[in-house]
């Protein structure tokens, strides 16, 4: 049964009673060393030796599930955590709604359910993917440590998916787990299947924005299908979304980070115009409009992976009780929505308009908007960054049309304050809103490794604290 703690004594750390399935035990324990190749090949290039401080859960109690300790990554103890059963859970969304939670896969909802599963799945070890070059250009070896706990993780999230396809989906769950190893970030031929994750991440500033933005969709997603009347699909998003917490802080703090040395070494040079880019960039910082245009094309790749705004799938998975809202059990309603609308934005006939949409379909929609509330929030706190420095400029989010390529915006060009344009207009005016060539250029000159403790590139400031309360000088990663 089900434990709080996680025994360690199996090969497979787990709180699952693993050692009673043994048929999901020979399953998961020939699957591992194809997992450990796919790491060695396509983990954190040239730091597989090198000893991390890191943290592994070891429960998954609230008040004290993981520890810190030094740990060579391919030897990290990649676990199956769930959290714990909430007692006489039911379905809280869809035509099943008030009845008994499942704890097996309903037939009908089968193959829907492993689509969902494989979806998420495939997110993780892509980002591992992308993110495999950074470890050599780390700004610090606090940031080159939290890099490495994001990947980790991001590799137990690939665990804790493939988990449920080999217990709960026979031979299919099997192939699609083997498949899971086989896709790669960016390739031609076997691409993984979301756009985002085949984009490059190719300097830190790119990975503080992946991780602000497009893990903040995974933990969307994670909320949403913590809703799930599958209870094991339920339980395990609920334990992830524990560590997904952590990536959310690295994009954040990352950032703002970022933020604040631009603005004190502008402070210092007396340079009021956040625009007299030059001049910023001869301080060897990264000026606030480049830090905007870098917001701008992550946010608007994030947007494309909510899919379509209007959609007969996203209805199916509520429905059918395997897909909730943001905080499902929070709102009031009957959590059928048969008779409700949801207003969405569309354009017609030369304007943005609202609409109100049948809310059943409109689930995508919906969903991104509390991303886009949540993404406000945090871009927020940056711009106090700014403020108490006495810096005239203000970070914004984009207008949701802007830059699409998936759903009912993708065949506009408009601006970032919502102008619709012709495709010259766009074409002139474009390089001043997403990163140029140039702006890349700038960013990649900068990207010089610090590998002394308690050392920081010029372009990012300290953080407040250190992890696990440790001090300033503190060794977070050994490459000796
Ligand atoms: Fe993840
Ligand atoms: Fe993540």
């Amino acid at each position: 049964m089900m434990n709080i703690q996680v025994n360690y004594d199996d090969l497979i750390p787990n709180n699952v009673g693993l050692s009673d399935d043994p048929r999901l035990n020979r399953a998961l324990e020939s699957w591992h060393p194809g997992y450990i190749d796919w790491w060695k090949d396509m983990g954190p290039e040239g730091f597989q030796e090198a000893l991390v401080y890191l943290r592994t859960a070891v429960s998954v109690d609230p008040k004290g599930w993981a520890k810190f300790d030094y740990v060579r990554m391919p030897e990290y103890r990649w676990g199956i955590l769930l959290s714990p059963q909430v007692e006489d859970r039911t379905i809280p969304c869809g035509e099943h709604v008030g009845e008994p939670a499942w704890q097996e896969v309903p037939g009908e909802y089968r193959s829907l359910m492993r689509r969902l599963i494989v979806i998420q799945g495939d997110t993780e070890p892509a980002s591992v993917e992308q993110q495999r070059h950074l470890g050599a250009t780390a700004p610090s070896l606090y940031d080159m440590r939290n890099l490495f706990q994001v990947n980790v993780e991001e590799g137990r999230h690939l665990w804790a998916m493939v988990y449920l396809l080999q217990k709960y989906f026979g031979r299919d769950g099997r192939e699609e787990a083997e498949e899971l190893l086989k896709r790669r970030s960016g390739d031609e031929d076997k691409p993984r299947m979301l756009g985002a994750f085949n984009e490059a991440t190719p300097d830190w500033l790119s990975f503080f924005m992946f991780t602000f933005f497009t893990d903040r969709d995974g933990k969307m997603q994670l909320e949403a299908l913590a809703q799930s009347g599958f209870d094991p699909l339920s339980r395990t998003c609920r334990f992830m979304l524990t560590e997904e917490a952590h990536h959310m802080f690295v994009g954040e703090s990352g950032v703002g980070r970022i933020i604040e040395q631009t603005c004190k070494a502008m402070v210092e040079a007396g340079v009021t115009d956040p625009y007299d880019v030059g001049r910023v960039r001869d301080l060897g910082v990264i000026d606030l409009p480049t830090i905007q245009k870098k917001a701008n094309l992550h946010y608007s790749l994030t947007l494309d992976l909510f899919g379509s705004e209007i959609s007969t799938n996203a209805a199916n998975a509520f429905n059918a009780g395997i897909k909730g809202r943001f905080q499902e059990t929070k709102i009031d309603d009957d959590h059928q929505l048969h008779n409700d609308t949801y207003s969405v934005l569309h354009h017609k006939d030369g304007e943005f308009v609202e609409v109100d949409e049948p809310a059943l379909t409109a689930l995508n929609a919906r969903l991104r908007d509390d991303y886009m509330n949540d993404c406000a929030k945090g871009v927020g706190r940056w711009n106090k960054i700014i403020q108490k420095q006495g810096v005239d400029f203000e970070l914004a989010l984009p207008h949701m049309a802007f830059h699409r390529h998936v759903g009912h915006f993708n065949d506009l060009k408009v601006s970032p304050d919502g102008v619709v344009l012709s495709a010259d207009d766009w074409s002139q005016k474009s390089a001043g809103w997403v990163p140029s060539s140039d702006d890349m250029d700038y960013i990649t000159s900068l990207m010089k490794p610090e590998m002394e403790p308690a050392t920081y590139s010029g372009w990012i400031a300290p953080p407040k604290t250190g992890i696990d309360n440790k001090p300033g000088e503190f060794e977070y990663v050994r490459l000796d």
